[in-house]
């Protein structure tokens, strides 16, 4: 399968092309009557997509009071550490946002007892997103990211998350950075409607290469394990971080 790749120039006009689709996509959920559940990543890359939806421009024509912003995946840090990407998200779009307070669902994952957070979130999504029985929860928009060892929402290479097929979120130990995160798992990510990966950096140009080109055994990334059942994976990224992918004709 192809994969979907949007090249843009830079960071700045990937950003505006990533907000115009959480607005565009919004607008799909009104017209059909129904809620706009969409789920943030972390780290720096969104960052300023999700400035933008804070601006006049896009703030007006988005539907803050039917849409409901679930996290991807957190840091086990206080919310108002500087690695908390609940705070990245406070201060680039929900300190300056017309989202109602209770419609941003954040990870608790600086609780002491990450197992009983996670459960209580996947508690949470279902009170809020009510899947019909026995179903994964279905976001209309999840917007992921890539790090530059291929890893994904906090599906890191070689951590117990990645196997698992049933739970919705879980607490996942990153020996490699020696820390815990909460994660959304693959099982959830690809019940959604619709992933944008938003890839911006140089220093991701071989990864994103090899994600999605794979040409060897050794070519096998967290972020390959992204496939929705049945919805539409798009590739955002800028010229600096595609510089590596083949020519298309
Ligand atoms: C996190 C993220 C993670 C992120 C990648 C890319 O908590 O760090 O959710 O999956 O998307 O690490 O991060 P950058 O955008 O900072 O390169």
């Amino acid at each position: 399968m192809t994969p979907e790749i949007e090249v843009f120039r830079d960071l700045d006009e990937m950003s505006h092309r990533a907000a115009e689709r959480f607005v565009e996509a919004a607008e799909e959920t009104v017209a059909a009557r129904r809620p706009f559940y969409a789920a943030l990543s972390g780290g720096s890359t969104p960052r300023t997509t999700f400035s933008l939806l804070a601006t006049t421009d896009f703030a007006l024509r988005f539907h803050w009071t039917s849409a409901h912003f679930f996290q991807v995946d957190e840091r086990a840090v206080p919310p108002d550490n500087r690695e908390s990407n609940y705070r990245m998200m406070r201060e680039a779009m929900l300190d300056h946002a017309p989202l109602p307070p209770e419609n941003f669902h954040r990870m608790r994952a600086e609780s002491q007892d990450l197992e009983s957070a996670a459960h209580d979130y996947a508690h949470e999504i279902a009170e809020v997103m009510h899947p019909l029985g026995g179903a994964f929860p279905r976001f209309d928009l999840i917007q992921l990211g890539l790090g530059t060892n291929g890893h994904t929402a906090s599906l890191f290479p070689g951590t117990a998350a990645l196997e698992e097929t049933w739970r919705w979120v879980v607490p996942n130990f990153v020996s490699e950075i020696d820390m815990w995160r909460m994660t959304l798992t693959y099982p959830v990510l690809n019940a959604a409607r619709e992933i944008i990966f938003l890839v911006a950096d140089e220093d991701k140009a071989d990864v994103l290469r090899r994600v999605l080109y794979p040409e060897s055994p050794e070519d096998r990334f967290p972020a390959q394990g992204i496939a929705p059942l049945d919805g539409h994976l798009r590739w955002y990224v800028t010229e600096a971080a595609a510089r590596l992918l083949p020519k298309r004709s």
